[in-house]
Formats: structure tokens, sequence, C-alpha cells
């Protein structure tokens, strides 16, 4: 049972993921004209779909590798190659993300990190090269005792967990400050709910449907690699497959 509902969670994470990447992409491409790399408007228009692609979907996948019940026998060093490299594969789409909207202020003179979308924006992206750096030299090198790693791995949890939240409000901020300055000098104002704003507003709540999902399995569920030696007490997932 407890099987089913995992693997239930895993197509509903698939489908919502592709959702979230499908709807920012036909957004920007049918309401704001598509995309460009030439630092005009058109160039804007990468960053929420690499935002929302890295920073959000691939980095859920990516931190979900251990709740994977294959993952849970045998050895654990290919699976922590996996999670690395699609972090790393999330980190790459985030920062062209950014270099997309600074190629795009810095050609049209616009200022640079004054709205608080930027700061929380380049807040989580700060945490993410931390953490990924940290958990790099301390989780994949092999230098850290099994302590130290023991130490920092709620810590190494709580921040994973903190930095997609953080990805979240950035999310959520963005569509609204692009619904606000796009919509302002245009026929339909945004109170008056034309179909670009319900569209955008339906992108965020996917979004934040799909980070809370990712957040449950994270965190509440029992969906978890087994420590040493504890390999049958609360596994459900195991237990089915016995
Ligand atoms: C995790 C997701 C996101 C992060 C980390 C992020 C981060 C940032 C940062 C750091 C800037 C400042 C760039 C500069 O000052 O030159 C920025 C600008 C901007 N972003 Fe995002 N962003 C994210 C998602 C989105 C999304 C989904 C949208 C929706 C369209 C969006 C809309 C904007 C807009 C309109 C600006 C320009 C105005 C401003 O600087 O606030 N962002 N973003």
């Amino acid at each position: 049972m407890a099987a089913g509902w995992f693997y239930l969670s895993c197509v509903a994470l698939g489908a919502m993921g592709s959702l979230c990447v499908l709807f920012t992409t036909y957004w920007m491409r049918h309401w704001r004209g598509g995309f460009a790399w030439d630092g005009s408007l058109l160039t804007f228009n990468w960053h929420p779909v690499l935002m929302v692609a890295g920073m959000v979907v691939l980095y859920g996948a990516a931190s979900l590798v251990y709740r994977l019940p294959q993952s849970w026998l045998g050895p654990k060093l290919p699976w922590k190659l996996l999670h690395a490299a699609l972090h790393l594969l999330a980190f790459i789409l985030t920062v062209l993300g950014l270099v997309a909207v600074f190629y795009f202020h810095n050609t049209g003179k616009i200022a640079n990190l004054y709205s608080l979308h930027s700061w929380l924006g380049i807040t989580a992206v700060f945490l993410f090269a931390c953490q990924w750096c940290l958990g790099f030299s301390v989780f994949l090198l092999p230098w850290a005792s099994a302590w130290l790693r023991a130490l920092l791995k709620p810590i190494h949890v709580f921040f994973g967990a903190s930095i997609l939240s953080l990805a979240m409000a950035s999310v959520i901020s963005g569509i609204n400050e692009k619904l606000f300055f796009s919509l302002k000098n245009g026929t339909q104002s945004y109170k008056e709910l034309p179909s670009e704003a319900v569209f955008a507003n339906c992108t965020g709540m996917l979004v934040v449907a799909f980070g809370l999902l990712v957040l449950y399995i994270l965190l509440a569920s029992s969906w978890k690699r087994p420590e040493p030696g504890n390999l049958t007490d609360r596994q459900p997932l195991l237990h089915d497959r016995a």
C-alpha cells in the first residue's frame, strides 16, 4: 500500500513538474513574444522558464533521489553522484536564468537588485551555491569522518528544504512582479483578470503545489533510507516489497 502511494506521488510529481515548465514557457511564448538572446525583453523571457526548470523542478527531483527505495540497498556512492550531478545541472540552469535577466537589465540600463523579489532570489541562489560546495566537500570527498557527516546531515536537509521554500517564494513574487509590469500599460489591467493573469496565477499555484509535495516527501513521509542496522524498522516501502 505504502509503495503504491509512493509511486503515485512520483507520477504526480513528474506530471506537475512538467506542467510547471510547460505553463511558464507557454506564458512567455503566447503572451510575451517568445525568446531571443540579444539583451532585449525577449531575453528576459528565458529567466522565468530557466528558474522554474532549474531551481524548482530539477532541484526538487534531485532532492528526492534518496527517497527511491532502489537507493536504500547496496552502495550509496552512485546515488550520491546522481544527487550531486542533478543539483549541478539545476544550478547551471539557474545561473543561465540569472544571466538572462542581468543581460536584459544591463542592456536596457535598468537598475539591478532593487526589488524584494531579486533579494529573495539572489539569497536562494547564494545558499544553493554554498549548499552544493559544502555537500560536495563533506559528503562526496573522502576526507570527512562519519561523525562529521552525521553532524552535518540534518543541517544539509534543513537548508535543502529552506532553499526550495525560498525558490517558491521567488517564483511567486517574480510572477506577481511580471504581471504588474506587463499589464500596467496594456489594454486590460491586472485587476480586470485578463486571460494572461489567470494563466500566470495558475502557473504560480502549480509551482506551490509541486514544491509542497516535494517538501512532504522529503520531510514528513516515512519513505526514507533506513539507517545502518535498522533496515526493517519504520520502512513501509521495504515491508511492502518483502
Ligand atoms: C527561483 C526562482 C527565481 C529566482 C531565484 C529569481 C531571481 C531574480 C533576481 C536575482 C533578479 C534580479 C536581476 C537584476 O537585478 O538584474 C530577478 C529579476 C526579475 N525576475 Fe526573477 N527569479 C526567479 C523566478 C522568476 C519568475 C518565475 C518570474 C516570473 C516572470 C520572475 C520575474 C522577474 C522579474 C520581472 C525581474 C526583473 C525585476 C526585478 O529585478 O525584480 N523571476 N529575478
